[in-house]
């Protein structure tokens, strides 16, 4: 790779030589600046091969989408194994593929989303290298991002330890708004900032939901699948009263639909009709275990096997949310639901 090269994937990403410089120091966690940028472009100095290998990959990536506007994206439901990681890890790896610089926070001590994309909690739990370190420790995002799937975006990795956060952040002041104060050092970084809730509604899920702009709530197709959400619903309408005004739900995701089922088929017609003229209800996620055994290899299934049809709700969602980037925010179908 040549400074030309740089220069061109530089432009195809609309970024100025500093922009382009703390874009690569949150992918690759080094400390470079404009005029090192400079200094490559021009020919000057070599571009270091950590550099052109990161880089390589990610060249054919041409941005098909330029947003007019950055998102933090929640994935909550307080119900436990409806499918928020795997939505949050394929839909990051969808999003990436458009061209969108992509931010996952694993907002969950569980540490699944980090296990799911191949990196182990135990040794970022010694590292002091997982979310825990920033909310509690003042530790800068910066210092335990890391690139995943070949660098195609990034990770802000948790483990067990994050789970002590719930209890100390009780008496810290205005302690829903910890991760929404951290996180503005990194966020204009990225087009898209999702975040992977605990199955709670904890602090950890409050911190995400008054650090976010959108929520998107997968459902499971099953007998009850709604059952919850109105909760839900009332908490982000009283964290939109009294701390973020400008948080809205992109939309309601079935997952693990079984088209086979008659049941599954009921309960998806139910979930639509309720939800119908209030908010988006995705197309559903089908029911593969694709998904299982990718997050065993340590990848997206959407990675794993791109033109299988069992992860092809995760990249039409992921090209429904460029879309709604592009959209002035008035046109915006994202609603108060609530
Ligand atoms: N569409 C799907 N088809 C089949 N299995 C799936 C699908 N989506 C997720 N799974 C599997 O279901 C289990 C739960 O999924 P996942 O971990 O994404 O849910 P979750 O809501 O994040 O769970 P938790 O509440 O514990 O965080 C996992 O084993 C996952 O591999
Ligand atoms: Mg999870």
């Amino acid at each position: 790779m040549n400074g030309d090269d740089l220069r061109a994937i530089r432009e195809r990403r609309g970024e100025d030589q500093q922009g382009f410089a703390s874009w690569l120091n949150g992918q690759l966690n080094r400390r470079y600046d404009r005029s090192r940028v400079s200094r490559w472009e021009s020919g000057a100095e070599r571009i270091p091969q950590q550099v052109a290998a990161f880089l390589k990959p990610s060249a054919p990536t041409v941005p098909q989408f330029r947003p007019q506007r950055r998102v933090v994206l929640a994935i909550a439901n307080q119900k436990g194994g409806v499918g928020k990681t795997t939505t949050a890890v394929n839909l990051a790896f969808a999003l990436s593929t458009l061209g969108l610089s992509v931010l996952l926070i694993d907002g969950d001590p569980q540490g699944n989303a980090t296990v799911h994309l191949g990196q182990d909690p135990g040794e970022i739990e010694v590292a002091r290298r997982g979310l825990y370190s920033v909310l509690r420790g003042g530790q800068p995002f910066d210092s335990i991002l890391v690139p995943v799937c070949g660098g195609a975006f990034t990770l802000a990795p948790s483990s067990i330890g994050l789970a002590a956060a719930e209890t100390e952040l009780v008496a810290e002041p205005d302690n829903s708004l910890v991760l929404k104060e951290m996180l503005a050092e990194v966020k204009g970084r990225y087009d898209v900032v999702v975040i992977d809730c605990p199955p709670n509604l904890g602090l950890l899920t409050i911190n995400a939901l008054a650090a976010s702009d959108l929520v998107l709530i997968p459902v499971q197709t099953e007998v009850f699948a709604g059952l919850g959400v109105p909760l839900l619903l009332e908490t982000i309408a009283k964290i939109r009263r009294r701390s973020n005004p400008s948080l809205n739900v992109f939309g309601i995701l079935p997952t693990m639909f079984s088209s086979r089922l008659t049941q599954d088929q009921a309960s998806l017609r139910e979930i639509q009709a309720h939800y119908e003229g209030r908010t988006r209800v995705l197309a559903a996620v089908p029911r593969a275990t694709l998904f299982a055994q990718a997050s065993g290899a340590g990848r997206p299934a959407i990675e794993a096997d791109p033109r299988s049809n069992s992860v092809r709700a995760y990249a039409d969602l992921a090209r429904e949310l460029a879309a709604h980037l592009q959209d002035a925010p008035q046109d915006s179908k994202a609603s108060h639901v609530a």
